[in-house]
């Protein structure tokens, strides 16, 4: 494992790193308020969208903030991130907890994901990074956006040919919200991947196709298993988006399905409003418990995905 064996909190150069209360899988990377405040005024002459034209400018706000860190960070992010023990953080920048701060909240979060990698363009928004509000009513053609249910445990990146390595889940902002906890499963610790992937369906090649929100125009193929570079199981899986082709591949898939949605080993996760989840999206899926109705709900997310620029989970690039 790359995180030191003792990590209760432990304090680093403009941050902290333990261990989350659920798993320790998961963990919690806290910056204090003296390291997010620093790193503000450092990159206050760029809004938002000057990291939306210029795509260099957020290496350049990544090294900043690891300068603040005494350049610790970095290493901790890369190596943390690829390591399968692990693979998963809960960051939380101290002081941003305010809808009004979302500008701030994207670009402290734009900084850590540029550390390790490059976010992906994101179809559904025309950035790297997508903003996206869930409200009480909703009439889109996923559950994306749909409260009431629980979003089935999942890989991003299933129907897109760019690798997805990591997913960067961000809380903007939370009103009148109960439930809706992020869900998330590591691979190793699904009761079923014994079952499932020695399974000759595992490794055969399946469509992959989004709906018309997604903005995504052709489907693509890819068996729902494959290897990292060490050979071990890894998992490109969405149950929305697949179309098996027969009997045979349907009636696995639901299979499949039922077996991950019934994992005793699936981790609730309360994400408060400026902190985000960042996972390695090989071998960790991820979903959202449902929510308490609400007439006045609100809730607004902001995501990044991309791939890794530095170590790699993946034996060879997606891109076709
Ligand atoms: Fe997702």
């Amino acid at each position: 494992m790359n995180a030191p064996a003792n990590i209760h909190s432990q304090q680093h150069h403009g941050f902290t790193l333990g261990r989350s209360p659920q798993s320790d899988r998961l963990l919690q990377l806290s910056f204090p308020k003296e390291t997010v405040n620093a790193f503000l005024d450092a990159v206050s002459e760029w809004p938002v969208q000057a990291l939306e034209y210029k795509s260099f400018l957020r290496f350049r706000v990544a090294k900043i903030l690891d300068d603040l860190c005494q350049n610790t960070l970095q290493p901790l992010l890369i190596d943390t991130m690829v390591d399968r023990e692990t693979g998963a953080f809960l960051v939380t920048p101290e002081g941003l907890d305010q809808v009004e701060q979302a500008d701030d909240m994207v670009m402290f979060a734009t900084a850590v994901s540029h550390l390790m990698g490059r976010s992906n363009f994101d179809a559904m928004s025309g950035q790297y990074y997508a903003r996206f509000v869930v409200k009480n009513v909703d009439n889109s053609d996923s559950y994306l956006r749909q409260p009431h249910r629980v979003m089935e445990l999942h890989n991003d990146g299933t129907f897109v040919e760019q690798d997805t390595d990591y997913v960067l889940m961000m809380k903007i902002d939370e009103q009148n919200m109960q439930g809706g906890n992020s869900l998330l499963l590591h691979l190793d610790d699904w009761e079923g991947l014994d079952t499932f992937y020695p399974h000759p369906l595992a490794r055969r090649d399946m469509r992959w196709t989004a709906p018309p929100s997604k903005n995504v125009d052709r489907d693509i193929y890819h068996p729902v298993f494959d290897v990292d570079t060490e050979g071990r199981p890894i998992m490109s899986y969405i149950d929305q988006f697949v179309q098996p082709k027969n009997f045979e591949e349907g009636n696995w898939l639901a299979n499949l399905s039922d077996s991950l949605e019934g994992s005793k080993h699936r981790l609730s996760i309360p994400v408060s409003i400026g902190s985000f989840l960042l996972i390695n999206n090989h071998f960790w899926l991820h979903g959202r418990d449902r929510f308490t109705p609400h007439p006045d709900l609100r809730r607004e997310l902001m995501r990044q995905r991309g791939y890794f620029t530095h170590a790699k989970t993946l034996r060879q690039p997606r891109q076709v």
